[in-house]
């Protein structure tokens, strides 16, 4: 449904609803939307701007109220508070933490620099600019980017395949980097432990490299699939995991889910197909994500303005169409006032690291909403 379409008397039936399927729900408008939202603290997001002329980075602290456990009626903060906040020069395509560190890189849109930043501590509110790294054969704009689990703080980044490596963050030093032709895009890319890394192109072909060795092994989908636009997500049980308990999920513009056994990239253990359809121009805001916590579940955005949640268990290799476990409809409801015919779409999503239902999404109005669902089939806990 086009945002337009909806009544506010849907918008109230929701909100009644509201009351029910959700545990927590709380909203926040920044000024301009984000498409990317990453954990800096147990409490505290950075989000960043990819649209204005300002590209503002802001560090957010969460809403108390969500931590407040037995307390809630008692704890009034129920908005996102500004905690840090920065200007960065070009509209803000990936952003992430280093860990442990209060340190972010980001890549942007018109140009293939990577900027390191300080988000602040204690008194200082300013997200000031540390450095810049300029890859060594710099093609197109937009990277992505990994953080590596190394001692030593560094990233791991590319747009097209043959132009990955990795960065040492203090002495911009190149760790590594691929040995490949392909010119394939990249869609994204993250560690599995400290040198085994997976990268996916946006025509769906994984790529598997270590960082000792600038060969790496591509596994490429059958042709059918091809003609869409892929992102993937890697399940790992701990920060150096052992490649055998990695499932990588890949996720199509046209609705196609593949979930495969990291050891075994060449034939799915199970698919689907999502009842989902692509109806925006591009596809850059296509997310899935594994939740950390509920084993097997999925979540699904960049389709429309909702975000969808999945659970993979029942699925095999006969390719099906699922039903959601769960829908987030909150932003396309609370967008009724503007009318601009302008299609909503989720712009990104990320699960909470140890609450099991509880979501972070953003959406291209500039909503923000943090939300933590009631499973009917628990509702007794
Ligand atoms: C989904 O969004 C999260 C949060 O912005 C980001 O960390 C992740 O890389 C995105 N995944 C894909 C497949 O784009
Ligand atoms: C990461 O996992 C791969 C595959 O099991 C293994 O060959 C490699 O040695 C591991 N790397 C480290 C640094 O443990
Ligand atoms: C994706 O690109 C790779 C490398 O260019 C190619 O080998 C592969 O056939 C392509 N896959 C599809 C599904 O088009």
């Amino acid at each position: 449904t086009a945002n337009m379409d909806i009544s506010s008397d849907e918008a109230d039936d929701w909100f009644m609803e509201s009351l029910h399927i959700y545990r927590d729900l709380h909203v926040f408008q920044l000024e301009h939307p984000t498409k990317v939202i990453e954990w800096t603290g147990e409490k505290s997001i950075c989000v960043a701007d990819y649209s204005s002329a300002r590209n503002e980075i802001l560090e957010l602290l969460l809403p108390l109220k969500l931590y407040a456990g037995g307390n809630k009626g008692l704890c009034p903060e129920r908005d996102f508070k500004l905690q840090h906040g920065g200007f960065c020069d070009e509209p803000v395509e990936c952003l992430r933490h280093i860990f442990g560190k209060r340190c972010v890189v980001t890549s942007g849109q018109y140009s293939s620099k990577l900027q390191v930043w300080d988000i602040g501590e204690g008194d200082s509110d300013i997200i000031k600019r540390t450095g810049v790294i300029n890859p060594k054969c710099p093609s197109d704009k937009g990277r992505k980017i990994a953080s590596g689990v190394t001692d030593g703080a560094s990233v791991l980044h590319g747009s097209r395949i043959n132009d990955v490596q990795q960065t040492e963050l203090v002495s911009g030093r190149v760790l590594y980097a691929v040995g490949t032709d392909s010119l394939d895009a990249v869609s994204g890319l993250q560690f599995v432990n400290s040198s085994t890394f997976v990268v996916c192109a946006n025509n769906g072909t994984l790529y598997v490299g270590d960082t000792r060795d600038p060969r790496m092994k591509h596994y490429v989908l059958h042709g059918s699939m091809s003609g869409s636009h892929w992102v993937f997500a890697l399940r790992k049980d701990q920060p150096h995991s052992d490649p055998a308990a990695c499932t990588v999920a890949r996720l199509s513009s046209f609705g196609q889910v593949l979930v495969s056994d990291l050891r075994n990239l060449c034939s799915p253990v199970r698919q689907a197909q999502l009842n989902l359809q692509q109806n925006m121009a591009t596809c850059d805001f296509l997310n899935v994500t594994w939740a950390p916590v509920l084993d097997s579940c999925l979540a699904v955005s960049g389709f429309d303005g909702k975000v969808h949640i999945f659970d993979t268990t029942s699925w095999s290799t006969v390719s099906q169409t699922p039903q959601p476990v769960f829908v987030h409809r909150g932003h396309d409801l609370s967008h009724e006032a503007k009318t601009d015919g302008t299609l909503l779409v989720v712009t990104t999503h990320v699960w909470h690291p140890w609450r099991p239902r509880t979501l972070l999404s953003a959406a291209s109005d500039g909503s923000i909403h943090v939300w933590d669902w009631v499973d009917k089939n628990f509702e007794h806990f």
